[in-house]
């Protein structure tokens, strides 16, 4: 039997009574999907799973990413397990050492996002290594209706160059990063398509708005990024060694807290599920105003000048 224990107002439940070593019932994956949809962020203690596990347990939820995108730390047989640690490999650090240190979703910056992450504990430092956990559903209903009619109409541009600490991996896997993954368009909100609910699309990883300029962006993109993590929307997660944590990455953004000593384990394995949404390429971007009638020329020539 399966219970389902909230661990917090904004979101996350715990989950007791699951083995994930195991294949699972229709009932208890039915109980599972229930819970994920209204609580966001889930908890299954005491896990005793193998990495074939993790990935026959994620593909429930749908397909499973490859993480071509990211080919840094995978699993050396399995290309859908991505290896998040902080251990060296022959003296080298480990190109995930330092992952999702500013709040972001994802793979956003990707043409495809991850529709929902699994991750399982395997090693934890004494004390810090929290993950927060932020609802985005709240963060856009908490806003201004005329605040969320206009971000509606937003679309972000989403760049992996601002994923925090990424030239700290090197400058050829920051490199590699950013050839792999050039700058994607995706809409400021999304529908959750099981909720029907809203849901903020913004993070520290979006750089600017299609058609505003850089300097009318930051600060909205500040603004929103402030007020989506406000602590009433947040749950943190205290990790125990045997946790599985599943989250949604279409309604959550997420923070991996670097409070830790650093000549401390931290070891984690993870699965992501393939979005059931594609964005665009900044390439493909359609021309801002391409509707509007033309100013005059020389009207068009002064504003121009006046804009950053
Ligand atoms: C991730 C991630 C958070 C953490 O796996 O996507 O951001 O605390 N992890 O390791
Ligand atoms: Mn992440």
């Amino acid at each position: 039997m399966l219970t389902v224990e909230p661990l917090g107002y904004a979101c996350g439940a715990r989950i007791a009574g699951a083995d994930l070593s195991k294949p699972l019932s229709d009932h208890d994956l039915g109980v599972i999907k229930a819970a994920w949809t209204k609580h966001l962020v889930l908890v299954f203690p005491k896990q005793q799973i193998t990495p074939v596990d993790l990935v026959a347990f994620s593909r429930h939820f749908g397909e499973l990413e490859d993480y071509a995108s990211q080919p840094f730390n995978r699993h050396p047989d399995i290309n859908e397990v991505m290896v998040l640690t902080n251990k060296r490999t022959n003296g080298k650090a480990s190109p995930t050492y330092n992952a999702g240190q500013n709040w972001h979703t994802d793979l956003s910056y990707t043409i495809r996002p991850a529709k929902g992450t699994t991750l399982y504990c395997l090693e934890r430092p004494s004390v810090g290594g929290d993950t927060m956990f932020a609802n985005m559903y709240l963060a856009y209903e908490t806003l201004s209706p005329k605040m969320q009619a206009f971000v509606d109409g937003l679309e972000g541009i989403h760049d992996a160059s601002l994923i925090q600490g990424l030239e700290k991996r090197g400058p050829e896997i920051a490199a590699e990063y950013k050839r792999l993954n050039p700058p994607v368009i995706h809409p400021a909100v999304r529908l959750h398509p099981e909720s029907g609910r809203k849901a903020l699309y913004v993070n520290e990883r979006v750089r600017q708005f299609v058609g505003l300029s850089e300097a009318e962006s930051k600060p909205l993109i500040r603004f929103l990024c402030d007020h989506s993590v406000a602590s009433r929307f947040v749950y943190r997660h205290y990790w125990s060694v045997k946790d599985v944590v599943m989250w949604d990455n279409r309604c959550l953004t997420h923070l991996a807290v670097g409070d830790y000593d650093p000549n401390e384990s931290r070891h984690m394995i993870r699965t992501s599920g393939k979005g059931d949404y594609v964005g665009r390429r900044v390439e493909t971007e359609r021309p801002q105003n391409a509707a509007r009638p033309a100013a005059s020329a020389e009207i068009a020539a002064g504003i121009a000048a006046l804009r950053d």
